[in-house]
């Protein structure tokens, strides 16, 4: 398990193991992959970020994962994994979130993007997103980078 701060100074817990925080967590986020590149969306007031977004009454995380990259980028989800979980100790609330990665193999235009602007495919992501003012908070803690060398380490041969 590791913990840290993240960007608006709130507590973050993260683990890799089988749904540590909570059985059916109420929030997911995505980290998707389309041919050799990354696929995020540009949110409105964020910036860019991998797809998420609220589990809604009657869905499982699973879908809530597969509607949100819909959603947000038009990406059609080949396969799904379930990589870990991290739980947020906002001011208000305390957030629990699923994270996954997801292989998209088509992108099919949407006439919305709701409340972001539609897919943006990265080749590389910056060796430090937090110095990039064009990434999302929720790209700047320790949860993209564990992620990533989860992902690098126990989830396929990625080159990146
Ligand atoms: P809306 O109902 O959509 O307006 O939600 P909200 O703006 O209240 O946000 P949400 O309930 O998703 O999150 C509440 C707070 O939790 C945010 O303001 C953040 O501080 C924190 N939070 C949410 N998601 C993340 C995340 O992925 N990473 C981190 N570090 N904090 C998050």
């Amino acid at each position: 398990m590791f913990t840290f701060i993240d960007h608006y100074k709130n507590k973050v817990l993260l683990s890799f193991q089988d749904h540590p925080y909570s059985k059916n967590p109420k929030h997911v986020w995505v980290i998707c992959r389309y041919m050799d590149q990354w696929l995020l969306t540009s949110h409105s007031r964020r910036g860019l970020e991998f797809p998420g977004g609220k589990v809604e009454k009657g869905e499982s995380p699973d879908e809530a994962a597969i509607r949100e990259v819909k959603e947000e980028t038009g990406g059609i989800v080949h396969s799904l994994r379930y990589i870990g979980q991290y739980k947020v100790a906002g001011k208000e609330k305390v957030i629990i979130k699923n994270i996954y990665f997801a292989e998209v193999r088509t992108i099919e235009k949407q006439s919305t993007y709701f409340e972001t602007n539609g897919p943006v495919l990265l080749p590389f992501l910056p060796d430090d997103v937090s110095l990039d003012g064009r990434f999302s908070f929720i790209m700047k803690d320790d949860v993209l980078r564990h992620s990533l060398e989860y992902i690098k380490q126990y989830v396929r041969t990625v080159t990146w």
